[in-house]
């Protein structure tokens, strides 16, 4: 049963929303994808910006050690997401061209029922995970993530004994995303996972975080979140889902393979060719931190018993 509880972080508007939106309420309602409408019936614009951005979540899991959350103004003004930027600022201040709703999520390839979903169908049953997050470029943060295991959402669609792997797409509209008019990457942004990693317990899909619906910059309206791998697995504003018999191309791996391979696991052994793994920046404190094998989720370890990890990096 869902239960409405208070967010574990009890937060007012002004803490969870970024000093340089709030005092900017068009765009704010802009990111929620609310503009038009809320502006358009003034009285209403408080009610609207409060309303739909809160999510109701249920069970509630502290997956990060007990380490401090990062604080929401941090997570949501420094991102990648190379669609609306290079920059880490940019995203949160371009993203509202972002346009969430109606989505919906196409899942298709080797599964016996394959089918389109509504993004509103999908707001139901949450749950909060907390999970640490470890960029490949040395910096982590720790996010209360808001949605529901990807395991549970697969297995709808019934991956036939042919599904091997699976692969994510984000949308690909250069109206909407201004980066993909260049060559910066090789658009529409794709991830991919072994299905047996894409049904582990830990991985998740988010709808939101801290309590509220994602950010358009933290990849509104659905992202992949998988934390014991770089951040670059975790696919932002995902349309599309397919199960493959073979291992499916991915964007970063693509782009500059001798840097980016497949599996991305957080691993301080293996060095990036261009910088160290062994150590990390939390953002939001001065000194580094080591970096922890499988970003400190040994459980996933059995995924990859007898793989050489400085082959398969
Ligand atoms: N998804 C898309 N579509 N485009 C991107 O550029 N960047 C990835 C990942 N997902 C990216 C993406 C990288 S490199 C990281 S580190 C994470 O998103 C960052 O997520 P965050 O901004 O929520 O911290």
């Amino acid at each position: 049963m869902l239960i409405r509880v208070p967010p574990l972080h009890p937060l007012r508007e002004s803490d969870v929303t970024p000093e340089a939106v709030y005092r900017d309420r068009r765009r704010f309602l802009a990111g929620l994808g609310l503009a038009g409408a809320a502006l358009a019936v003034p009285g209403l614009a408080r009610a609207a910006v409060r309303q739909p951005a809160e999510l109701a979540v249920g069970n509630r899991s502290e997956l990060a050690g007990g380490e401090a959350v990062t604080d929401y103004e941090t997570v949501s003004t420094y991102n990648n997401y190379y669609e609306f930027g290079t920059g880490k600022g940019e995203p949160a201040r371009t993203a509202h061209t972002l346009r969430t709703r109606p989505w919906t999520v196409r899942v298709e390839g080797e599964c016996a029922a394959p089918g389109t979903v509504d993004i509103e169908e999908l707001l139901t049953g949450l749950e909060e995970r907390i999970y640490r997050h470890r960029c490949v470029e040395a910096w982590s943060i720790v996010v209360p993530w808001v949605g529901f295991p990807l395991s549970r959402f697969l297995q709808r669609f019934r991956p036939t004994g042919n599904a091997r792997y699976v692969a994510f797409e984000t949308l690909y509209d250069p109206e909407q995303m201004p980066l993909t008019r260049s060559g910066v990457l090789d658009w529409p942004y794709r991830e991919g996972l072994r299905i047996d990693e894409a049904m582990h317990p830990l991985a998740f899909l988010s709808v939101g975080m801290y309590g509220r619906v994602l950010p358009n910059q933290n990849g509104a309206p659905l992202r992949l979140t998988i934390p014991w791998k770089y951040g670059f697995k975790s696919i932002k504003s995902i349309v599309a889902i397919r199960f493959t018999e073979r291992q499916p191309a991915t964007t970063w791996q693509t782009m500059a393979p001798r840097e980016y391979g497949f599996y991305a696991n957080v691993n301080p052994e293996v060095d990036h060719p261009r910088w160290s793994q062994r150590r990390e920046r939390r953002l939001g404190e001065l000194w580094k931190r080591d970096t922890l094998m499988f970003n400190g989720y040994p459980e996933v370890a059995a995924l990859y018993t007898g793989m050489d990890l400085k082959r398969y990096y």
